[in-house]
């Protein structure tokens, strides 16, 4: 039970570390940054086709937490692979703008 209870106070304390880094992202630098992205996820967040995430209107701090979960390598399986050589060379800061910018879109009806 000890160990569960710290467990989770470590995951909460983790994402209360985490959160603040995502603050800060800015919609115009990430539509810039975002031209590599565009080859897959389409140039307006509409995936070019049905194996690739849309990715218009997601919330900004789920992408980030996606984008730097890949760059750690702490999601795999499916095709993650693609997007651990995608993020890699991401900083904080390329993260949290990407983030705004595709969060800032409007999803499909
Ligand atoms: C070669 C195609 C390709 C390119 C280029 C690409 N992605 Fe991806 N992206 C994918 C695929 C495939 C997945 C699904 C990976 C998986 O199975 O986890 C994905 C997943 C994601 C996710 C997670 C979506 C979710 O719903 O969890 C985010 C965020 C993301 N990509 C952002 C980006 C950004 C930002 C860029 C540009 C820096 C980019 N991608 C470039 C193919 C690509």
């Amino acid at each position: 039970m000890l160990v569960v209870m710290r467990s989770v106070a470590g995951i909460a304390a983790l994402m209360l570390f985490s959160l603040p880094a995502l603050a800060g992202g800015n919609v115009a630098d990430g539509q810039s940054k975002s031209a590599s992205c565009a080859a897959c996820h389409g140039a307006k967040g509409q995936a070019i086709n049905s194996v690739y995430p849309n990715l218009a209107g997601q919330n900004a701090d789920y992408l980030a937490l996606s984008l730097h979960a890949y760059k750690k390598g702490e999601r795999s399986g499916g095709q993650a692979g693609v997007m651990q050589a995608f993020s890699s060379s991401l900083s904080d800061q390329d993260i949290s703008d990407l983030s705004a910018y595709y969060a800032s879109l409007k999803p499909l009806d």
